[in-house]
């Protein structure tokens, strides 16, 4: 014989966190939407293609982690190739710039609040704390 818990509190849906079915919600570009907060760390999917803006982030780093498709991340003294299932952290104070030729979806990973054009601002800059 069953019966039904004492108590529901503790049934919490513990639902995992699918980024295709992020993504499939996501129909621009550029813009970041959160998915996920880690302490004061933000995870934030995004959809870009074509070139971004030279910027920097003088408080923190960048961790970029390519779903689909090629990212470039161009630097004053080089660039770095981060494929599908690839990832790489952008080191504080380090002057960036994205760049996808065709769409890029990532996720990348920062503190909240931080300007995903860092000093500058543009209209590649985005909203912070736009939740999907
Ligand atoms: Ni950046």
């Amino acid at each position: 014989m069953s019966s039904m818990p004492a108590s529901t509190a503790t049934e919490a849906p513990y639902r995992a966190i699918n980024f295709a079915d992020k993504l499939a919600q996501i129909h621009d570009q550029w813009q970041q939407r959160v998915v996920a907060e880690m302490n004061d760390y933000q995870f934030k999917v995004v959809k870009i293609e074509g070139d971004f803006i030279w910027h920097e982030h003088a408080d923190t780093d960048e961790t970029f982690i390519v779903l689909d498709g090629h990212l470039r991340i161009d630097f004053r003294d080089g660039a770095v190739h981060v494929g599908a299932g690839e990832m790489f952290v952008v080191p504080r104070g380090k002057e960036h710039k994205p760049y996808a030729q065709k769409e890029v979806q990532m996720l990348v990973i920062e503190p909240r609040g931080v300007r995903n054009t860092g000093e500058e601002q543009n209209e590649r800059t985005a909203a912070n704390d736009l939740w999907i």
